[in-house]
């Protein structure tokens, strides 16, 4: 009898430390994850503008009707956690008018490895600097000896009042698939 009272407060101690390392070991266990998300929504290079939302490139005016590509800067608005970017270049595209006042666009970038590729109006073709890849003006493969894995890629264009827009996404690199990046 005299041993219970003895040790009853001892192990009421013991008890209360266990319950409390408890709390502390979930709290721990629950803020990780809770500051990891944290982290993830204030990293500003999460805070991109919407891939593939339309933006307006140029006028039709602009766009002389010969059918000949023409390079034009894609220009679009970012956020990040605290701003918001008006107008930052974020690509390129060629653009061609083809009949009906129609337009075609192709991404600037070479899915081989990402280079950006010209316009040469010698032979028509839209040629990679570095390594050669050649595409026909529809953005097809020209030459099959060119390394890329697949042609240019094309982008949703249309002109809205006069104005030239495009859905404008960038795609991964160096596979035949066409994946839009993140
Ligand atoms: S990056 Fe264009 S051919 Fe290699």
């Amino acid at each position: 009898m005299e041993t219970k009272e003895l040790n009853g407060p001892v192990s009421d101690r013991r008890s209360f430390f266990k319950k409390a390392a408890a709390v502390v070991i979930g709290g721990i266990a629950g803020l990780v994850p809770a500051l990891a998300g944290l982290m993830v929504w204030l990293d500003p290079l999460r805070h991109k503008a919407a891939a593939g939302s339309a933006v307006k490139v140029t006028t039709l005016d602009a766009l002389p009707a010969d059918g000949i590509p023409r390079k034009f800067p894609v220009l679009a608005d970012r956020t990040d956690a605290w701003n918001k970017y008006l107008h930052v270049p974020v690509g390129a595209v060629y653009l061609r008018r083809t009949t009906g006042d129609k337009v075609e666009a192709l991404n600037v970038v070479c899915p081989h490895a990402g280079c950006f590729v010209d316009f040469r109006g010698d032979s028509g073709q839209f040629h990679c600097p570095c390594h050669n890849s050649t595409f026909a003006l529809d953005g097809g493969i020209a030459n099959p000896s060119s390394p890329a894995p697949r042609g240019l890629d094309s982008l949703q264009a249309e002109v809205r009042n006069g104005e030239v827009w495009v859905a404008f996404q960038n795609f991964k690199a160096g596979q035949k698939e066409k994946v839009p990046t993140a």
